[in-house]
């Protein structure tokens, strides 16, 4: 049954992250990210951050846990750090893109990495570097050549490390006056080549000094710096209406969907309230005001913030325009088992009806229509898929081929899904762009082998390899279906 019809102008394409792919560290300017110091994991043990003391002893912490007061991040030449080559991105965006464009790419997902523009972070007086702006007009201008609409993340996953060790990063205010500065001015410099702007990526899963910039990791710092960012993302908005009245700046979210173990009623109001720690993030971006519930929800987090009527005013006057979330996977709530958080949203008890991939994601190609339906239920606002994928370590067979056709059911059960919640549903979806088109590290593990790409990169855990690019089955694949606009799922 189809009632209504799927979009024409749909935005079929691919995501990434500048810290997961671009590399090109400390090139042509480029400052330092908080991202820089994190090591490489495994699937099993976590990321660390070498930190080093006054006292010159150097140290592996958590990636998620505090950084001592007399402690600062620090390079350690001997380690192997992915972000800083990444798959290569900066040096070869052309082919890159080439690829990305012969495939029918719509749309391109990526992230500018903040300290390529300003590498302090934008601090009063400082001088933007110019070869950092170059190099994001120049991978735009190469989009363009192909009809491709890049959407642009201004924020994945790295803070500008000066920031964070003089002002705490988000938790202090000084970094939202910079994050402004930065914005005002890519906005300005690509407003004729961007229109999809994503301000801040997986608002929800925001922690630590590696991705929020904060030294501290109490939940009253965390949940303070994230109202910063809520005041960030309102100015954004604002500003971007300024600049430009074709932009489109949407809030985004991670936002794989959770399930409650039974009907035990603690089981289910335990799961809606679990949600609401996600969705607390839309209500305040989309909605535009701190949701009733959010006062006993801080409590309970252990969270004590500072507001203003006068930001609460800004929250309220500049919503968000879409909601872009990822999906990866659903989770089981079970009010007595803990819930693990990673990358790609929680992990919970198991569900008995779904496979898992190597790394434990359940695949719930379903769930991704729920997830859909449950959001444009709530706010009405036009959705965007911007992650969705299947992380698996492919084999290259002796003929040099990747047959990959694991990820082309995945995905293919994923896209039946979303269809179904276009055209049957009715919801209101813009695009689908599915995470790292051209192989990346993955943010979770620091692994390479975690792998979602229709384009195979040539390198391995350790960092070695010849970066080299090769076209996966699935490559094919995705490039029948976007010609088709959908139509050729097979
Ligand atoms: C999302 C992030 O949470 O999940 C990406 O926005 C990340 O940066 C993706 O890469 C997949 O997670 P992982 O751990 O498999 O890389």
């Amino acid at each position: 049954m189809t009632i209504h019809e799927f979009p024409k102008d749909f935005l079929w394409g691919g995501a990434t992250a500048a810290n997961q792919f671009e590399g090109g560290f400390l090139t042509e300017g480029r400052g330092l990210s908080t991202n820089d110091f994190v090591t490489a994991g495994t699937k099993s043990a976590g990321r660390k951050i070498s930190i080093k003391f006054a006292d010159d002893l150097t140290e592996l912490i958590d990636v998620e846990s505090s950084i001592p007061e007399e402690a600062v991040g620090y390079i350690d030449d001997s380690i192997y750090y992915p972000s800083h080559k990444a798959t290569g991105f900066y040096h070869n965006y052309k082919e890159d893109i080439r690829l990305l464009g012969e495939m029918g790419f719509k749309a391109f997902r990526m992230s500018i990495s903040w300290t390529r523009i300003f590498p302090k972070g934008g601090i009063e007086g400082e001088i933007p570097n110019e070869e950092g702006l170059i190099f994001y007009e120049k991978v735009f201008q190469e989009c363009m050549k192909y009809g491709i609409k890049p959407i642009v993340t201004l924020y994945h996953f790295e803070n500008p490390v000066y920031l964070a060790d003089n002002y705490n990063g988000w938790a202090g205010k000084e970094t939202i006056e910079c994050y402004m500065r930065y914005v005002k001015l890519v906005m300005t410099r690509y407003k004729h080549l961007v229109t999809y702007w994503i301000p801040i990526n997986e608002i929800n899963v925001l922690r630590g000094y590696a991705r929020l910039g904060v030294r501290d990791t109490s939940a009253s710092t965390r949940y303070q710096a994230l109202h910063h960012l809520f005041i960030a993302n309102a100015r954004t908005n604002k500003l971007a209406q300024e600049i430009s009245s074709d932009f489109k700046v949407g809030c985004m979210l991670a936002l794989s969907g959770i399930y409650p173990e039974d009907c035990k009623p603690e089981n289910v109001f335990g799961a809606l309230e679990f949600r609401r720690r996600a969705l607390f993030f839309a209500d305040v971006m989309i909605r535009g005001y701190y949701p009733s519930y959010a006062g006993s929800m801080l409590e309970e987090l252990g969270a004590i913030i500072e507001t203003t009527p006068e930001e609460l005013a800004l929250i309220k006057a500049y919503p968000s325009q879409f909601l872009a979330f990822s999906y990866y996977r659903t989770t089981v709530y079970n009010t007595d088992l803990p819930q693990k958080v990673d990358t790609g949203g929680q992990l919970g008890s198991e569900n008995p009806y779904l496979t898992k991939s190597p790394w434990g994601w359940p695949i719930d190609p379903i769930g991704l229509r729920y997830v859909l339906n449950e959001l444009y239920d709530r706010y009405q606002a036009p959705l965007f898929i911007v992650e969705n994928g299947l992380g698996m370590n492919d084999t290259v067979e002796v003929d040099g081929t990747i047959n990959d056709d694991y990820r082309i059911n995945y995905l293919r059960s994923h896209i039946k899904e979303l269809m179904k919640a276009v055209t049957i549903d009715g919801v209101d979806l813009i695009g689908y762009t599915t995470w790292g088109p051209i192989d990346l590290i993955s943010s979770g593990t620091g692994e390479m082998n975690k792998r979602y790409g229709f384009i195979y990169v040539d390198l391995n855990n350790q960092g070695i390899g010849t970066l080299k690019r090769i076209k996966k089955k699935s490559y094919y694949w995705y490039k029948k279906l976007i010609n088709t606009n959908g139509k050729d799922i097979n």
